[in-house]
């Protein structure tokens, strides 16, 4: 497949060419920037000195570590020899040091109370939640499941699991119960911690439920911890389920860190590829603490006195890397907000930014496409001259959106970093470094020091700058994944056999003259939806799981605010009759299996498919005709009237 025929990102390449503005950085910035030109300098020179200095000075370790990479393509090892404890680095050597009554967040739930909870409070918290797994009898080893809302809890509890050696399995509050249950069972969880619910746009989602309905299919579950949110009253069945107010409330607070070997795994996230079954992304201790305390301090020119708030869900790898483990590795103070930006208004946020003196905020295209489509008054209408850097994650970042965002939310003057990175990478690995790059709206720049990034053609061949392909990564990088889970046949498969020697991370990009990155989306089968990433063959195997489908085929719309939106074309089984309500049945169907996230945006009727003679399904020409443009090259379509029966379905499907 080639990059120009991926999902059209051609009218993209079009519209970033004409935008030539640039911004240099500011001279005040620049004077007092953490991140210096020299950091490409040094890790240029030799990128493994690099990150062993910064691997020496940045972790507390028990035991030094004597070899800083071992890499025996495709799985590395990072500071081996060492032994660390990442929940010691992020919360008692702070306290130790004096910080102990510093803020280590600020939590806003949705109704509108607050938490405030210091470094000390956190050692305390995490040291009784500690204290509760053991009695649960999770041992060093032993994979804990987190399905909860964004509380304090949350993340107490991924500090918990990693303070007795425990990895843990954040699962996205939003997944379904099936969801839940197979990634429970993938990772043989021994525990699972999640609340009797938590708030979204102002209603009560309840979660225990859906935790309920996945526990019946979950062997390896002994016990449930459950946080009260709500209050309501939830099912508890006895001997299984546990209150935390009144397991871990009892603990005492002193819980000695279980000091772990450089390459313990630290935790699993399960991210979605090409096939229905989501992988397993495997991190580890050392080398996930270095990368991302390191990009979270340059990257973000985090100072002792910066307010920092990246405002995606602890559930997704973002919300690991930038809203636990780097910033509280950076004794940082942040902001925890539990709800939806546009509860009860489209200016929670900037309220959130002016109460709190946010001095720095994180957040995806389709938040900010998001505000734009409600106008600038909600930001106008509050003071958020504390806010001095501004960063873009998820996706590519539409000049529009970046102009907007430098504008309207960071009042012209607050530089921002795009920063490209995956769930696999677990550290930003492209981006601007703040008081030293000049950037382009909707580019990323280049890649961090001591990454290295290239764009290849289809035989692997580096392309000149100028021109576009596959974006690769040549070097093993600390908080890289250590495999899939249990696959180690599918992690090569998937990331490493498509050009020898490299790292394929399934985006397509192109470099411009003067070697800027912007990255084109997907070249995959998988879609971008709000910034995460959902296979186009997860919710085709949704659909077809339902007993009126005989064959679905999903591919991703472009969409003004999302991004991507699920477009689904459907052949219902003989006998079955294309309605309204049928097609409205089978998108909430979706999200039962998956989760509202993956529910299609638009269903479509159709009698047939476009197909090859071998019988592969044409996606490219399912993309045109979604994206109403013309269709591409036809000349492999085993049947040309297909194409015209599809057009003749149109209106008989249903958009949300
Ligand atoms: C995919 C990874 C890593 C945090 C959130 C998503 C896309 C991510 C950017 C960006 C263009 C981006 C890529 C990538 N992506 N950041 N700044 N510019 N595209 O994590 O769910 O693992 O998705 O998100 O397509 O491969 P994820």
């Amino acid at each position: 497949m080639s990059v120009e025929s991926s999902k059209g990102p051609r009218a993209e390449i079009e519209n970033l060419l004409m935008e030539s503005r640039r911004f240099p950085p500011d001279p005040a910035f620049v004077a007092r920037a953490n991140a210096t030109a020299a950091l490409y300098e040094e890790a240029e020179r030799d990128y493994v000195a690099f990150w062993e200095r910064l691997a020496r000075e940045r972790i507390s370790w028990y035991t030094p570590f004597d070899r800083t990479l071992e890499w025996d393509l495709p799985f590395a090892k990072w500071f081996t020899g060492g032994e660390l404890n990442i929940s010691y680095n992020c919360v008692d050597r702070h306290v130790e040091r004096g910080l102990g009554d510093k803020v280590a967040y600020h939590w806003i739930g949705e109704p509108g109370d607050t938490r405030t909870l210091t470094y000390a409070d956190l050692l305390r918290d995490v040291g009784k939640a500690a204290n509760a797994l053991k009695e649960l009898g999770v041992r060093k080893g032993d994979r804990v499941a987190i399905y909860m809302p964004m509380i304090p809890e949350l993340p107490i509890a991924m500090l918990a699991c990693a303070r007795i050696g425990a990895p843990h399995t954040v699962v996205f509050g939003g997944f379904s119960a099936e969801a839940l249950a197979g990634r429970i069972n993938d990772a043989e969880a021994k525990v699972l911690i999640t609340a009797d619910g938590g708030w979204r746009r102002g209603k009560a989602v309840g979660l225990k439920q859906h935790a309920d309905d996945a526990l019946v299919d979950t062997p390896s579950v002994e016990s449930v911890l459950v946080v009260r949110r709500l209050g309501d009253a939830v099912y508890m069945l006895e001997g299984r389920d546990h209150w935390w107010h009144e397991v871990v409330e009892r603990q005492p607070a002193l819980c000695p860190p279980t000091p772990v070997e450089s390459e313990h795994m630290l935790y699993l996230l399960y991210t979605s590829g090409t096939t229905a079954k989501p992988k397993g992304i495997v991190h580890t201790t050392a080398g996930y603490l270095v990368g991302t305390s390191f990009t979270h301090e340059t990257i973000f020119d985090v100072k002792p006195d910066d307010v920092f708030w990246c405002a995606a869900d602890i559930g997704w790898v973002t919300g690991h890397s930038y809203i636990v483990y780097g910033p509280l590795a950076n004794a940082t103070t942040s902001i925890l907000y539990e709800g939806a930006p546009d509860t009860p208004a489209w200016d929670r946020w900037w309220r959130i930014v002016e109460d709190y003196k946010v001095t720095i905020l994180y957040c995806a295209p389709t938040a900010i496409r998001a505000f734009m489509k409600q106008g600038e008054a909600w930001p106008q209408a509050h003071d958020l001259s504390s806010l001095r850097l501004l960063g873009s994650v998820g996706e590519p970042i539409n000049p529009e959106a970046w102009l907007w965002y430098h504008e309207h939310v960071g009042g012209g003057k607050a530089p921002i970093v795009d920063t490209w990175w995956q769930t696999e990478t677990g550290m930003i690995l492209i981006t601007p470094l703040p008081g030293v790059t000049t950037t382009k709206p909707g580019s990323a720049t280049f890649p961090f020091p001591g990454v290295e990034a290239d764009v290849v053609d289809g035989d692997g061949r580096s392309v000149p700058f100028g021109g576009g392909g596959y974006l690769v990564l040549k070097r093993p990088w600390p908080a890289m994944l250590r495999g899939i889970y249990g696959d180690p046949e599918r992690y090569r498969q998937t990331y490493w056999s498509r050009f020898p020697g490299m790292y394929f991370t399934g985006d397509g990009a192109k470099r411009d003259d003067e070697g800027y990155f912007w990255l084109l989306g997907r070249v995959d089968d998988v879609m971008n939806v709000a910034g995460h990433r959902i296979s186009t063959t997860e919710v085709e195997s949704a659909l077809v799981d339902h007993r009126s489908v005989a064959e679905a085929a999903v591919v991703g719309k472009s969409d003004a605010v999302t991004g991507q939106a699920i477009f689904a074309y459907v052949i219902l089984k003989a006998g079955q009759e294309p309605s309204e309500a049928l097609a409205l049945q089978l998108r909430e169907h979706v999200a039962h299996v998956i989760g509202p996230i993956a529910r299609p945006r638009h269903l479509l009727f159709t009698p047939d498919l476009p197909k090859t003679r071998s019988g592969k399904i044409m996606r490219r020409l399912l993309r045109d005709l979604a994206e109403g443009r013309v269709l591409g090259d036809t000349t492999t379509l085993a049947d040309a009237m297909v194409v015209d029966s599809i057009r003749a379905a149109s209106g008989r499907g249903e958009d949300e």
